[in-house]
Parts: C-alpha cells; structure tokens; sequence
C-alpha cells in the first residue's frame, strides 16, 4: 500500500536543531532555531505566565470543547492587543478574531479561506520570507510568487549601497503590476529571516498602494514586542486598518509570551463592517471545524489571564521588555567583536535591523563550515537567531564568524 511512499528529507530548520541536539561537542552554539533563550541559554519561564498558570490551574473545571473560534475572552483580549481598545475596527466589530493553533494554525486556516473564497488570486511573499509560508499557501492549493524585498546591496551603484536594508522601490514596484484581489504576506515587524522591517513612512507609503491596486493584506505578527515595543511593532496592523483597507493578520504567542508549546496564536480578519466580519467568522469557523474542529484550551486562557489583569500585564509588559533589551543587547556585542576582529568592515546591519534574526550574507558552503569546524549552528540561508546569543558565547560566535 504505502510503496510509493517516499522519505521526507525533514523540515530545514528543525532538522538542524536535531542535528545540534546530537552534536557531542560541548561549546556548541545553536543560533540556527526560531526560539528566544535567555543570557543563561536557556527558554525562560515569564512570571507573568507562571502566577497566570497558577490562576488558570485553580479555577479549571471540567474540560468541555471550546467552540470553533476559541474562547470569548481570548479572542477580545487579541483585538486590544492588535489594533489597541478604542480602535474604530474594534469597537465598530468588523473584525473576525479566531483563537488558533499557534499562529502557524492561524496562518493555514486563512490560507484554506483564501482558496475557498478568492480561487483566481495568488499569493506574493517576499523574497526571502520564512520557509513555512510557501508551504503554508501551497499547501492550501494556492500558487506563491515572491517580491523583491531584502537588499544584497550593491557595490557599482550610485552611491554604493550595503547589504542588509530594503529594496523597497524594489517591492513597491513588483506590488504595482500585480492583478486585484492579489495576497500579499507583509511581515508586520521583526522579518524573519532577514531582521529588516519596512519603517512607519514606507508603511504608509505603501497603503495607497494597496488600495489603489486592490490587494488584500495578509499580515504576520509572530514578535510583537520584539521589535521596538508592544505599540510600535503593530503600528502596521493598526494604520492598514484605519486606513480602511481589509486584511489577514496572524498574530502568535510563542515568542512574547514564551509559550511555544501551548500553540497558541489567532488569526483576524478586518473587514469593511460588522456583517461581513460575522460572515467571515462563519466561515473561519467551519474551516476550523473540518480540520482540528477547535482549538486546545490551556494556552489561550494563560494569554487571556495575563492580558486581562493590570498586574500580570504590567509584568508581562517587563518582562518581554526585558527580552527585546536583551536581544538589542547581543546585537551591539556581536557587532562591537566582529567590528575589533575585522576592522574596516561594515557590520551596520545587525545594528539596523530588529526581532530575532539577521541575515549574514554567508553562503550555505560557509555556514556547513562554521558548523563543522566551529559547532557553530546557523540556518544555511545565513540566517542568525540573535536570540541564541549571551554573554558566554557572544565572543566565540564573533570568532568563529570572522574566521569563516
Ligand atoms: C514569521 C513567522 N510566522 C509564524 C511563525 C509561527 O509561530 P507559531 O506557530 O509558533 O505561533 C513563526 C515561527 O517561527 C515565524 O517565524
């Protein structure tokens, strides 16, 4: 029956972190998986959520299914959080929110809406984007085409340009000649792989884009609070919205609440009314229930107890301060000791860019090598997990970069 079965060669990035787990030798460095660990190299527990834990585990009852969408207080408490309490959106109730299976589950259910209800579009990811969104949407049935986004920069132009920013005119250009009711998937901060975001100014220069050609945002928020704060990194959210426009927006809990496990996200549909966004969410719902039915209980309701107190959430608020700092912290490290073991060279970008990642510009031949000869794990497109990082093993990553 299964002959024809063939092996699957594994997904890239979890393959590698497998392949660190075995790795014996001790002063191995994994800045290869999407994870944030703390200065001790380890996957915090937030206080926030362990007092939220503790609430959660007291008033557990009996465990009857949630309905389709999730659970009420969940989803309300991912609106504020998205597009902030007195957004018109919110208040107006044009917006479908449904509680999903990590912000992965999110991203596949709407990906599943959209074959549904838009079968002529394609979708347009940019160029590079994280390799679970191609499989995602073409998994879904539906075609992917990239954008031009991250910039390799260029020696011979006037003036030079370096690696490491946005080809924006690039991007908007490609936006430009794309047919109505296109997909296409922004990174609404933090770029995963690259670490390069679009600023507030080309946010809104790009609105009128979008409008003008009729192309239906699909955002993924999966670091809020990463970037340069919980407000600031869903300015983009908030400013498509108010502009009026209608779009996809998964947003995940993995990171800034450090619950990976939980597999908790959701996924919010704008629309243009309260009727439509009740029709959406119909039909969002029915799309849940002919794949998982509903989602887990246990991690919506850690994010709801920590979202919905004054005082966990000002913890909270600390706390993922705490690990955005941090993060910006190993950043300057890394780019102060390549700077002293290369002098000369421009190492901006890590400076420049946000979130847990960054692009080295190495080539997958180099990165085989750093892992080889330095046990030093990073994703063979040259993505760095920054997170990975800490005051133990900052320097010998620095070294082991500058020798590679
Ligand atoms: C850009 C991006 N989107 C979505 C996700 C999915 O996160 P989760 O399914 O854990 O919420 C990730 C995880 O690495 C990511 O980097």
């Amino acid at each position: 029956m299964f002959e024809h079965i063939e092996p699957y060669p594994g997904d890239p990035i979890l393959s590698l972190n497998e392949d660190f787990q075995k790795d014996p030798r001790a002063h191995k460095i994994n800045l290869s998986i999407g994870i944030y660990f703390d200065d001790a190299g380890r996957i915090p527990v937030l206080e926030s959520v362990r007092s939220a834990e503790a609430r959660v585990l007291a008033a557990s009852g009996p465990k009857s299914y949630l309905p389709m969408e999730g659970a009420a207080n969940f989803r309300s408490a991912v609106q504020t959080l998205l597009f902030g309490a007195g957004h018109e959106a919110v208040t107006s109730g044009r917006i479908a929110t449904i509680q999903s299976v990590g912000s992965s589950g999110g991203l596949k259910v709407g990906a599943d809406f959209i074959a549904r209800f838009f079968p002529g579009s394609q979708v347009w990811v940019s160029d590079p984007t994280w390799d679970n969104h191609r499989a995602m949407f073409e998994g879904a049935g539906l075609t992917v085409n990239t954008y031009p986004y991250y910039d390799a920069g260029d020696a011979r132009a006037s003036p030079p340009r370096p690696a490491g920013g946005l080809n924006f005119d690039a991007m908007v250009a490609t936006l430009r000649t794309l047919p109505p009711k296109s997909i296409v998937l922004l990174h609404a901060c933090c770029h995963n792989p690259t670490g390069v975001d679009l600023t507030p100014a080309q946010w809104d220069a790009l609105i009128p884009v979008l409008r003008e050609r009729e192309l239906l945002p699909y955002l993924d928020l999966a670091y809020q609070g990463f970037g340069d704060g919980i407000e600031a990194d869903a300015r983009a959210a908030r400013a498509l919205a108010s502009a009026g426009l209608s779009l996809f927006i998964a947003n995940s809990f993995s990171k800034s609440m450090s619950v990976y496990g939980e597999r908790c996200g959701a996924l919010s549909v704008v629309c243009a009314d309260a009727q439509q966004a009740d029709n959406v969410l119909g039909q969002l719902k029915f799309t849940v229930r002919r794949n998982y039915s509903s989602p887990p209980i246990h991690g919506g309701q850690l994010v709801a107890t920590v979202l919905g107190d004054p005082t966990l959430r000002d913890q909270w608020e600390g706390e993922l301060a705490a690990m955005r700092e941090r993060i910006l912290a190993m950043r300057r490290a890394l780019h102060d000791a390549l700077v002293a073991n290369s002098p000369g060279r421009d190492f901006g970008y890590l400076l420049s860019q946000r979130g847990m990642f960054s692009y080295t510009g190495l080539t997958p031949s180099q990165v085989d090598r750093l892992r080889e000869q330095h046990a030093v794990y990073l994703v063979r497109s040259g993505r760095l997990c920054v997170a990975g990082l800490n005051s133990g093993n900052v320097q010998a990553a620095a070294q082991a970069l500058s020798e590679t």
